[in-house]
Formats: structure tokens, C-alpha cells, sequence
């Protein structure tokens, strides 16, 4: 199992409005899913805005561990010499992918069908999260698995060594089980077929689609229906990654609830699979508006303004909406305790297997710090009282979206809000402390 260094306490309180420009870094899926199929393209790829966060770190370091030549040059800029589709190396060592579930579960699927031996590891976070959700559809091309009970990291996957190729319903609505069955389709001979019933972010599509694969996509009554043609060449690119939304949510909610702020994240991705927070928070009456919509690189991108909203109130977000806001929710639920009434958010037993149990987190934080929450197997109500009391210190589980929520609380609570471990932010987020800085948050280590 990794570590990732000593916990850091961290508080953060109310100061004064939040303004100007948040330049938030990468999009992770994007930047993942980039090394990843820079590596398994014939030539050089170029990739501008990658996220230098730890989650994406680790995946390029396995990338280069199965033989692609993988080079920062500085600034967000990188290249990636692939292998060619089949062409990965067996790795001499055991890949650790860290605090990265999706690291883990597309660099699986990208193996899984070239004859070689990889053991895979993580954080603690990491090795208590399932697996099985992607190595049983592995098996079906011909991979095998070895990994502890309920199918937990550390895993070994031997490839198959004559993959067949898939016809596969995902049976949860999971982007990273889609995700990783067609980067195994990949080096499978004749069509390999996904479907999904629920959209989930369809990153994936794009960008192979992008790399040059024969990729169908039908929407039918079955759900989204995804066909991928088998080992094509897959040619390099020159991919310009987004800023994230699901990081831009941070400084956008925190703007919301700081009284006087009026923030700008310019180029942020606004790919609809993602933008489900975006369109609940103005349902909810939040100051929200898209500056300068556009396509970059095959995603929608537009510049997003917040300015801080006093008169939002609660709305029943529905279940169907969850998968476009899956990584949201701690976030949404912090800017549902400065609305005003009753926050229902459905559809969400996913959250309960993230890098923490997000519903657990968030509702026994949240209650500490004076928010009216109740939960479900599935569900979140939050009774928005148009503030917090805050004053508590919740815990972070190595869950970077968990530790930025209650900081951001801690922004607009009447009393301070600490949190007792910030470290794993830097998997998503390595810059959140001076850019919340630079907008005039007040957020501080504590030793
Ligand atoms: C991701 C998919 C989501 C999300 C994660 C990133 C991806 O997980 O929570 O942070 O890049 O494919 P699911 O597999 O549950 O969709």
C-alpha cells in the first residue's frame, strides 16, 4: 500500500469577498484518459493544461513503466511517445496508482488484453475500493485477476493472450467501467460493444474517436449503445485539456456563499455529462452565467461566472441527473446548507464507494459544523438555513473532495472550520491554497 506523506490540518474562515480570475488546472479525466492513449498511439502526442495533480502523476508514471516515453516540459506541457495499440511492455515493478481510482481502472482495461503480468496497488483509500466492477468484465476478454477478498488492490492481471472481444451492459452507472472495457476493446479483434444505461461522461468516446478509433455511439431504448472496432492504429494527437469542472466547483460554490464575491473560471469544460451541478445551482437561483461558449479539442469550453448568491433555495435534484454531478455532491450539499429550504439530492448510492464514503463524510461533518442533514443508502437532504454555524473539525477520510468542501464552508461559517487532513487535495487540486488565496480566501496549515 502507498502513503502519501503526513497529515495536514488545515482551517479556513470567513474574510472578505472572493474575486477576480480562478485559473483552475486541467480536467483529471481528461488528462488521464490523454497519457493514456498518447501511450497506446503509433508517434508523439502533445498534451497542453495537463493536470499536475498526484492522481495524474501516478498515470504517467505507469504509462512510462509499460514503455511509452512520457516527458514533462514544463508548464502543463507534455509529451507522450506511444507504443501502438498491443504494444505495452510487461512493467518490471508493481504500478501504484495512488489515491486514483480511475488511474487504476482505465490503465487495467488498457492492459488487460496484451499477454503480460501487472500487479496494481494504491493508497488506503485506494485498496479499499471495489474493483471486481471492472475485472469481471476483463475476465470476459480473456483476463484473469488475483486480488484480496471482494476483489481489492493489491491485484495482479495477467492479460489475455488471445482476447475475444465484449459485448458488456455496465451494470452501475460508472464512466471508469465504460471506460475501461473499451481500452481492452481496443486490442481485441472485431467489435466490442458497451452499453450503458445511464450516460455517464463520455470522455472516452471523444478522445478515441479524437485518436482516430471507429467508435459508434446510438442512443437506443436499451440505454447508450457503444460499438468500438478493434485494433486500429491509433494516431497521435495535440490535445488541449480543459480546466476542470469538478475543481472549478470549489471556487465557484465558495463564491456563492461569500457575501460581496464575483468570480471568473475562464475556459472551463462544460461537456454536458459534467455540467449537472451547474444547472442544478441555477435551478437553485445561484448568480451563474457562461461568458464566450466554444469547442476546444472536441469538448465544449466556456468562461463561467459566479457572484455570490444570497437568495438560493433548495430543489429536489433528480436521480437521473447524478452521474452528470457525481463528483459534485459534498460541494452542492455545502452550498445547500446557504439556501434557504429543503436540498433533496437522489441517485447517489454511488457515493458511498468514492475515495470516501462521500454521503458518510459529508453528513457527519456538516452535522458537526450546525447543518440540518439527514441520509439514505442512496440519497442527501440537506435543510438549508441560509448559513452555518461551522466552529467543528471534520474528518477528510484521504478524500480531496471532501477536505476542499469543508474549507470552503469554513469560508462562509460564521466560525471557523477546520479539517484534519488537506494533504490529498494535491491529488486533484495542487494549486487550491494559493489560488483560493489569490481570490482573498483566508485558509491555513495548522502544525
Ligand atoms: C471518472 C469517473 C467517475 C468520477 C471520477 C472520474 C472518470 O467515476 O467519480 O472522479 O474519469 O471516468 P465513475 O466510474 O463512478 O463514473
Amino acid at each position: 500500500m502507498s502513503g502519501h506523506g503526513p497529515s495536514i490540518a488545515m482551517r479556513a474562515e470567513a474574510a472578505g469577498p472572493l474575486t477576480v480570475v480562478a485559473e483552475v488546472p486541467g480536467d483529471k479525466s481528461i488528462s488521464h484518459r490523454a497519457l493514456i492513449l498518447g501511450a497506446m498511439a503509433v508517434g508523439e502526442t502533445r498534451i497542453s493544461g495537463l493536470l499536475e495533480g498526484d492522481d495524474v502523476l501516478d498515470t504517467a508514471k505507469a504509462m512510462a513503466a509499460f514503455g511509452a516515453e512520457v516527458t514533462n516540459h514544463g508548464d502543463g506541457e507534455w509529451s507522450v511517445h506511444g507504443v501502438g495499440v498491443g504494444g505495452f511492455a510487461e512493467p518490471d515493478h508493481v504500478i501504484d496508482c495512488g489515491n486514483s481510482g480511475t488511474g487504476v481502472r482505465l490503465i487495467m482495461g488498457a492492459m488487460a488484453t496484451t499477454p503480460i503480468t501487472v500487479t496494481f496497488t494504491g493508497d488506503g483509500s485506494l485498496v479499499k475500493r471495489p474493483m471486481g466492477r471492472v475485472t469481471d468484465p476483463l475476465a470476459l476478454f480473456g483476463a484473469a485477476a488475483h486480488g484480496r477478498a471482494g476483489g481489492r488492490l493489491p491485484l495482479t492481471i495477467v492479460g489475455a493472450r488471445e482476447a475475444v472481444p465484449v459485448r458488456y451492459e455496465v451494470p452501475v452507472p460508472s464512466a471508469q467501467v465504460k471506460s475501461a472495457v473499451l481500452l481492452a476493446g481496443l486490442n481485441a479483434p472485431g467489435e466490442t460493444v458497451v452499453i450503458e444505461k445511464e450516460a455517464t461522461r463520455d470522455h472516452s468516446e471523444r478522445m478515441l474517436a479524437g485518436f482516430g478509433a471507429e467508435i459508434r455511439v446510438e442512443e437506443t431504448n436499451e440505454g447508450r449503445v457503444i460499438t468500438l472496432k478493434g485494433q486500429p492504429e491509433l494516431s497521435p494527437q495535440t490535445i488541449h485539456v480543459p480546466r476542470d469542472p469538478s475543481s472549478a466547483a470549489f471556487p465557484v460554490c465558495a463564491a456563492l456563499i461569500v457575501p460581496g464575491s464575483d468570480v471568473l473560471v475562464p475556459g472551463i469544460g462544460l461537456n454536458p455529462t459534467r455540467a449537472g451541478l451547474y444547472e442544478t445551482l441555477r435551478e437553485m437561483g445561484a448568480d451563474l452565467t457562461y461568458e464566450n461558449m466554444r469547442e476546444e479539442g472536441g469538448e465544449p469550453v466556456a468562461d463561467l461566472r459566479a457572484r455570490h448568491s444570497p437568495d438560493m433555495h433548495g430543489i429536489v435534484v433528480p436521480a437521473h441527473r447524478a452521474a452528470a454531478m457525481i463528483d459534485e455532491f459534498p460541494i452542492l450539499s455545502v452550498v445547500a446548507a446557504f439556501a434557504k429550504g429543503r436540498c433533496l439530492f437522489d441517485g447517489g448510492g454511488e457515493l458511498r464507494v468514492k475515495e470516501s464514503d462521500r454521503i458518510e463524510a459529508m453528513v457527519t461533518g456538516l452535522r458537526a459544523n450546525g447543518v440540518d442533514v439527514a441520509d439514505t443508502e442512496d440519497s442527501m437532504t440537506v435543510m438549508g438555513q441560509g448559513g452555518a454555524a461551522g466552529g467543528a473539525t471534520a474528518a477528510t477520510h484521504l478524500d480531496h473532495r471532501i477536505a476542499m468542501s469543508f474549507l470552503c464552508l469554513g469560508m462562509a461559517s460564521d466560525a471557523p472550520v477546520t479539517i484534519d487532513d488537506g494533504q490529498p487535495i494535491a491529488t486533484s487540486f495542487p494549486i487550491f491554497e494559493p489560488l483560493m488565496a489569490g481570490l482573498g480566501a483566508r485558509v491555513v496549515r495548522l502544525d
